[in-house]
């Protein structure tokens, strides 16, 4: 069966936006490999409203009549309506979304419909429907990561107390809490949000009136478009309108790092609920078991989010490869700039989800994160910080306190506290009795009370400022 598409059509309206040139039409593979539309058509609403906007500045300009722009909007309004409803399919034998709207209205409207690209071109088209489509998805994106932030901030208001050791290299560092771990990704994640919304600054530019690459020779007024559309302003030249696509690049940048966060905390999660740490629980729901070992029980969700961070990097070189070395200004290379954008878009989208559900289900297990604090000689810093408020020098006390670390291992030990007075004497004569209750996990956590420490005291500034942060962040 002949596949219609814009090449093969005969109906003017719905051929090819460029045919008159061509006396043939295009071979149908060619057509199958520069189509576009089952990538763009999820932007069909912003095309329309990019549409309403320019025609009604091509009206109040007087570029065409006002009549003729009231039926453009009226018929693309239409066109919006129909889509929403289901009672118009997108028609995938059109080249693109702007070549399926554009048809559509003139099917509907007749003449006037063909006056809508006047003084535009699909370059600053899709460019500006790039930009809407970004204003509008970002703020649903940022909300995700709020409602992940808020929910690890409310375990964490839960859990100031609950001791699990801090680690660096992987090796047992100083005693934390859970609270300070689960506060430590909110962080993380409140960054991803104000990057997002820094990069949204840059992308509330209008490029419409930028034309194919040197503007119009048409009075189109393009701040009149910027202002409907809800953009702060218009971008500055046209030719580097049309060649631009850094945002594009910087939001899926902003993904890639999102996604290494998202990535190293499931790394965290799978270590957590190994047989060896269990410190975490998954629920049933959100783990998976084995065709052959009856007794697994997997964190394959933590697995695949962590699984799926090749994706969004391979976008992001996917992007910069694809600019790399592109002249001045559109080329069709540039085409391609979606598929990776909406596949990193979607990907962190979905990771965030699936965190969020799997984390809030999750039970921790208390008992062996306080454990974690015990025999790793966490509080030998603490050891050497006594020495200092006694008024030691911190390199003398690090080494007596190294000194205490050794006897103790070399005696069989596994803690410094195990230590007796006199062994704790032998290293230094400033050690008295009170340094027992400095060395308990639970002191060595509470004395932690620089901004941004695990003491309960800190830690609960910290949540505290997270909650107003997610508050007045929510969009
Ligand atoms: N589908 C094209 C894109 O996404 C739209 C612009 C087409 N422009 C052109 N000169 N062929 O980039």
């Amino acid at each position: 069966m002949a596949v219609k598409s814009h090449g093969t059509h005969t109906d003017d309206n719905h051929k090819a936006l460029w045919s008159g040139r061509f006396a043939e039409g295009p071979d149908a593979a060619a057509v199958e490999f520069e189509t576009s539309i089952f990538v763009d058509e999820r932007m069909a609403l912003d095309d329309i409203h990019g549409s309403m906007a320019h025609a009604e500045m091509l009206g109040a300009c007087g570029i065409i009549s006002k009549k003729e722009s009231a039926e453009i909007i009226k018929g693309l309004k239409s066109i919006e309506n129909d889509l929403g409803t289901g009672k118009l399919k997108i028609d995938y034998s059109a080249e693109d979304i702007h070549s399926f709207v554009e048809a559509t209205l003139t099917d509907r409207i007749g003449e006037p419909g063909k006056k809508l690209h006047t003084g535009r071109s699909r370059n600053d088209q899709i460019a500006l429907d790039e930009r809407l489509y970004l204003k509008r998805i970002i703020p649903c994106l940022q909300n995700e990561i709020i409602t992940l932030i808020s929910t690890l901030t409310d375990i964490a208001d839960k859990n100031k107390k609950t001791l699990l050791t801090g680690y660096t290299h992987m090796q047992h560092a100083q005693p934390g809490t859970l609270a300070q771990h689960l506060m430590a990704w909110a962080t993380m994640l409140k960054r991803d949000w104000l990057r997002l919304e820094d990069s949204l600054k840059r992308v509330n530019l209008s490029p419409l009136g930028a034309g194919a690459l040197q503007g119009s020779t048409l009075p189109l007024n393009r701040e009149m478009v910027a202002k409907k559309l809800g953009f702060e302003g218009v971008t500055e030249n046209s030719l580097d309108t049309s060649a631009d696509r850094d945002y594009c690049i910087e939001f899926t940048s902003d993904f890639a790092i999102l996604q290494s966060h998202l990535s190293r905390m499931c790394e965290e999660v799978v270590l957590w609920s190994t047989t060896e740490f269990a410190f975490i629980e998954l629920s049933e729901k959100w783990s998976t078991g084995s065709s052959i070992m009856p007794q697994k029980k997997n964190p394959d969700f933590a697995e695949l989010i962590r699984g799926r961070t090749g994706k969004v990097y391979g976008d992001l070189i996917n992007l910069l490869t694809m600019v790399k070395g592109l002249p001045l200004a559109y080329d069709r290379d540039m085409q391609e700039d979606k598929a990776p954008l909406f596949e990193a878009l979607d990907t962190v989208e979905g990771n965030l989800k699936v965190f969020t559900a799997m984390i809030s289900s999750a039970k921790w297990n208390n008992a062996n994160m306080a454990s974690s604090c015990e025999g790793g000689f966490a509080n030998a810093t603490d050891l050497a910080e006594y020495l200092v408020r006694k008024g030691m020098p911190f390199r003398t006390a690090h080494t007596v306190s190294a000194t205490a670390v050794r006897k103790a291992i070399d005696a069989g030990l596994t803690k410094i506290e195990d230590l007796c007075m006199e062994e704790f004497q032998q290293c230094s004569k400033l050690i008295e009795e009170d340094v027992y209750e400095c060395l308990s996990p639970v002191a060595c956590v509470e004395h932690r009370q620089t901004t941004g420490a695990p003491s309960s005291k800190t830690t609960s500034v910290q949540i505290r400022n997270m909650k107003a942060f997610c508050k007045k962040s929510t969009k």
